[in-house]
């Protein structure tokens, strides 16, 4: 480990005066007013005027016919995953959950709130490879989970970062096999996917679709999300749900298990007040993305990728790899980690550890599904076949990993919508020290 202040490569290096964050909440002030409005015309519970207005401006934004506003982006999750379970295995017990007994291919670089609830449902996850391209999960993996476990009819799938996967691919396979899809837009929110010629949003491509308005989002609620279709019967169950399904009776009444999983009309008005302003975030993020791009392009690293043909991210977070050659040795155990300083080269954490040393905020690659202690004795399938049990003590193995390989090498920015330019020079600044 390194003692950045007393370490020559960083001399003269001012540390921050205030935190430089990876993203944080940008609010504009309309936030206040449709709070304010909501306890004053006392509608501050699950009910009024900011959740239908949430609603109505999100599903005209994205192109779905509704919008349904959730306490969160995980809940959403749940009750897609749920619904997607019901239909193709029909309703479960009260105490079961629609996937038991049944497999689900999921998004293996993904924060594991995309790919939890197929658990809270009793399935079971099998983690799919990423593709280099755009970070997401691979069409050659999927293709090649098909042929192993043919049986499956449910694919969740994640877009890291803000950046759309292969959905057109994706989407042909899923087809091919009769397979429905859950769409995790949590971190995409106003990104564009060209999908058969035509520009559509993230949050439309699944058969069940989902975003978030976490805290660390391109717009927030200080928390929230909402579960998109275009079907009126699953928007409604996915309402009857998120409100302890109740049924119209003039007691509580239950034929189905509830969540108490609807939005607040408090947190719709921060929703309502962050709306107009998310053309302005996801520009401020973009710029963000090119200065890094420019800045680091004589060291030997990469952004994260996209097809500019087939997407435009929102650039929710700009992240960097670093060259296999120019990789400086770095282990990591389940908790803590250690690496060398050679000269030319650098690692994820040295530069994580630099970028804190200085008051900025950075993040490790969201650590891949199938190296999750919890998640290791699942399935994870990679473009090859089988991505376990591939060792052999006697046998140099081969067997690629795109997951493992990212996460080792790749790591977050920060990438904060009030980011200023100067800032972001002296951590382009930084990074280039950490190679020296
Ligand atoms: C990919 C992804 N899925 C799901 C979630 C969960 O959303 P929420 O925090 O709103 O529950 C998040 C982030 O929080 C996420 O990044």
């Amino acid at each position: 480990m390194n003692k950045f202040s007393e370490d020559p490569r960083f001399a003269g290096i001012k540390p921050f005066e205030k935190k430089v964050w990876l993203s944080s909440p940008t609010m504009h002030g309309d936030e206040q007013h449709w709070v304010d409005d909501a306890i004053q015309t006392n509608w501050v519970s699950t009910i009024g005027a900011n959740i239908n207005e949430v609603e109505k401006q999100i599903a005209e934004r994205i192109g779905v016919k509704y919008a349904v506003a959730l306490s969160c982006g995980t809940a959403a999750l749940h009750l897609a995953t749920k619904l997607a379970g019901e239909k193709l295995y029909g309703q479960a017990r009260p105490n079961e959950g629609t996937l038991q007994g049944h497999k689900v291919f999921c998004s293996d670089m993904t924060f594991d709130a995309s790919i939890n609830p197929v658990a809270y449902e009793d399935g079971e996850a099998i983690f799919i490879d990423t593709e280099r391209d755009t970070w997401n999960m691979s069409p050659e993996a999927l293709e090649k989970a098909f042929e192993i476990y043919p049986d499956v009819r449910l694919v969740v799938i994640a877009h890291l970062y803000g950046t759309p996967g292969k959905m057109e691919e994706l989407k042909s396979i899923c087809e091919k096999h009769g397979a429905l899809i859950v769409e995790d837009a949590a971190e995409s929110l106003g990104a564009k996917y060209k999908l058969n010629g035509a520009w559509v949003e993230t949050g439309t491509l699944g058969d069940y679709n989902c975003i978030s308005f976490n805290g660390n989002k391109i717009i927030t609620g200080s928390a929230g999300g909402m579960f998109l279709t275009n079907n009126v019967e699953d928007a409604n169950k996915v309402r009857k749900w998120s409100t302890q399904s109740r049924e119209a009776a003039p007691w509580y009444q239950h034929e189905e298990i509830g969540y108490n999983y609807r939005m607040s009309n408090i947190i719709a008005g921060v929703v309502r007040g962050q709306l107009p302003y998310i053309e302005e975030h996801m520009a401020q993020k973009k710029a963000i993305y090119e200065r890094y791009k420019a800045g680091l392009a004589d060291l030997p690293v990469k952004m994260n990728p996209y097809d500019p043909d087939k997407s435009q991210p929102n650039f929710w977070l700009s992240c960097m790899i670093i060259d296999e050659d120019a990789m400086a040795p770095q282990v990591r155990g389940e908790r803590d980690y250690l690496y060398k300083s050679v000269s030319g080269k650098s690692s994820p954490q040295e530069i994580l550890d630099a970028i804190f040393a200085f008051n900025a905020e950075g993040r490790p690659i969201w650590k891949p599904m199938h190296m999750q202690p919890i998640y290791r004795t699942h399935a994870f399938i990679t473009a090859e076949g089988n991505g376990r049990g591939r060792s052999n003590a006697y046998i140099a193995g081969s067997g690629v990993d795109v997951g493992a390989d990212i996460f080792r090498r790749g790591l977050c920015l920060p990438s904060d919508n009030k980011l200023t330019p100067e800032q972001q020079d002296r951590i382009i600044d930084i990074i280039h020290r950490c190679f020296r």
